[in-house]
């Protein structure tokens, strides 16, 4: 029996060893830690139960009979993140570069498997060459395993990609499925062809960093939610984003202690919006105000800022917030902002987590750039992801809900739940200057003319009330009481109950 449990542990300290001491060393010059190490900061302490450790791969071609190490180049099993169920792979690199063979590809399917059976997410650390070159069509064939299994997860349970090494290839369409992405600068890649491809296909010079690493994804392409210093703050930024998250689309929002009172007033916020409509002030500031403790894990913070998406908790369960930023273009909804604020409502919807939705926006950004890009298509995202929603949906509108902007915003017209003002508030078709140089084309020559119809038009309708009078806005609110009225309308909605017609899936605007 002894000799037995010796072997085991002997067998176990082998996998453990990866690929040896000396990739393990370069793996650490780079500033990267290893597969094992990764999850150990992820899990909770000793919570991590692993899989497949002996799993070897069975390809003979090149020379690789001889080389089967256990593991295969991916640690995969299950864990705890401050208490609450996630099954995980980390992708170890001193393995084969951890590129992805048949049988890594099977480890990661079985964790999936499991993971959209007993309803619990699945972080997925991503470190990998792409597909394991020795193994040809078998490794392509392990690819679309994992994709299809995205898919079908994709809406069930939340998944989380960390890009934590070059990803190249099939290793980015994996992530690309997931809901979110966390890249680490410096040392993270992702692109589908490798920079010496791009070379001779398009003659085009380009380091990795510029064609795939965390800046280009986080700021350019919006193919990564957020961007971190090392490994280290990745992973502790994963830990906070999956306490914000349900475990599976029917577990609910996860509840928090919470230590801020719900019906705290805050008496900045009567001073919040400047008397001059055309002076912008920070949104985030009334975000904060309105979470519980001032917490908000923002997601794409470096992508089309004029509108900004994230996580925050009221009486300690999440809430996801989109909200228009004034001081970022107007805050005016164009292209990216639209396809930005849909992908994230479409995941609260999916994942029942409410929405809470602050509206300051002036329009649709206008000009050829705009159309010739596909504006209408782009800006029907936002406007069909916040009318399929079926969550609770609360609004608050702070200055301006100008046009098709005031409807695609979560408006009553959408199903919006409660819909707030401020008494700063203006909800017209379009502002008054704008208006008045359509209406009264004929009397532009005349300045003071034209300022006297400009204030008609304000006090006419450059308020909250002409839409309070029709009951699209249900209650014009004092802004020292927005986490008061905003708490209340969600506790109030907790068991909101809306279904949409059946379908086997709607048609988005892709
Ligand atoms: C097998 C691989 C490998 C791969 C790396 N290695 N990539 N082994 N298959 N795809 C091995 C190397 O042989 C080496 O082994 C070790 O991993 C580390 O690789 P290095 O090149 O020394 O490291 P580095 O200089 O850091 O470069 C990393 C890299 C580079 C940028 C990832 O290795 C690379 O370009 N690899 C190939 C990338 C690629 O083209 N993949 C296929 C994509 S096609 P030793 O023994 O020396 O430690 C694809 C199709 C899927 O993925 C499509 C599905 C839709």
């Amino acid at each position: 029996m002894k000799d037995i449990l010796g072997e085991l542990e002997a067998r176990r300290a082998v996998a453990r060893a990866g690929g040896g001491e000396r990739r393990v060393a370069a793996q650490h010059a780079r500033g990267k830690l290893t597969a094992r190490e990764r999850i150990e900061l992820l899990l909770d302490e000793g919570s991590f139960e692993e899989f497949d450790m002996f799993v070897r791969h069975r390809s003979t071609d090149f020379g690789m009979a001889a080389d089967r190490p256990a593991g295969d180049g991916v640690v995969t099993g299950w864990g705890t993140i401050n208490g609450r169920q996630v099954y995980v792979f980390s992708q170890d690199f001193t393995v084969f570069g951890g590129s992805l063979s048949e049988t890594h590809a099977q480890k990661i399917c079985k964790i999936m498997d499991m993971a959209v059976q007993n309803g619990a997410p699945v972080v997925g650390m991503n470190d990998s060459g792409g597909a394991r070159i020795q193994e040809g069509v078998a490794s392509l064939a392990g690819y679309a395993e994992v994709f299809q299994r995205n898919i079908l997860a994709s809406g069930v349970v939340p998944q989380i990609s960390l890009i934590m090494g070059p990803c190249a290839g099939g290793a980015v369409y994996s992530p690309a499925i997931t809901d979110f992405i966390l890249m680490v600068k410096d040392t993270s890649y992702m692109f589908v062809t490798g920079p010496d491809v791009v070379k001779t296909v398009t003659n085009e010079v380009v380091t990795a960093e510029e064609l795939g690493g965390a800046a280009t994804h986080t700021r350019r392409s919006s193919v990564a939610d957020a961007a971190f210093e090392n490994d280290v703050e990745a992973i502790a930024e994963a830990r906070r984003l999956f306490d914000f998250l349900p475990l599976s689309n029917r577990a609910g929002v996860p509840e928090r202690p919470f230590f801020d009172d719900p019906a705290r007033v805050d008496p900045a916020l009567d001073s919040l919006v400047p008397d001059n409509p055309n002076q912008p002030y920070d949104m985030k500031e009334l975000i904060a105000r309105i979470a519980d403790e001032g917490d908000f894990m923002e997601m794409q913070e470096a992508f089309a800022a004029n509108i900004v998406t994230g996580f925050i908790r009221i009486e300690g369960r999440t809430v996801g917030v989109v909200a228009n930023q004034p001081m970022v273009l107007a805050g005016c909804l164009d292209i990216d902002a639209s396809r930005k604020g849909a992908r994230f409502v479409r995941f609260c919807d999916a994942f029942e987590i409410p929405i809470l939705t602050l509206v300051d926006v002036p329009g649709f950004l206008p000009g050829t750039a705009q159309e010739h890009g596909g504006v209408i298509k782009h800006g029907a995202k936002l406007l069909f992801a916040y009318g399929e929603a079926t969550v609770p949906k609360v609004t608050v509108i702070t200055r301006k809900a100008y046009g098709g902007a005031y409807d695609v915003m979560a408006s009553k017209h959408l199903r919006g739940d409660v819909n707030y003002a401020w008494p700063t508030a203006e909800i017209a078709v379009m502002g008054a200057k704008g208006a008045v140089e359509i209406l009264h084309r004929a009397e532009l020559g005349d300045a003071a003319r034209i300022a006297g119809r400009v204030r008609d038009y304000e006090e006419r309708f450059a308020n909250p009330f002409v839409a309070a009078e029709r009951g699209f806005i249900d209650e014009v609110i004092l802004p020292h009481s927005t986490r008061r009225r905003v708490a209340r309308a969600f506790a109030g909605l907790r068991g909101k109950k809306l279904a949409n017609p059946w379908k086997k899936h709607d048609n988005i605007p892709l």
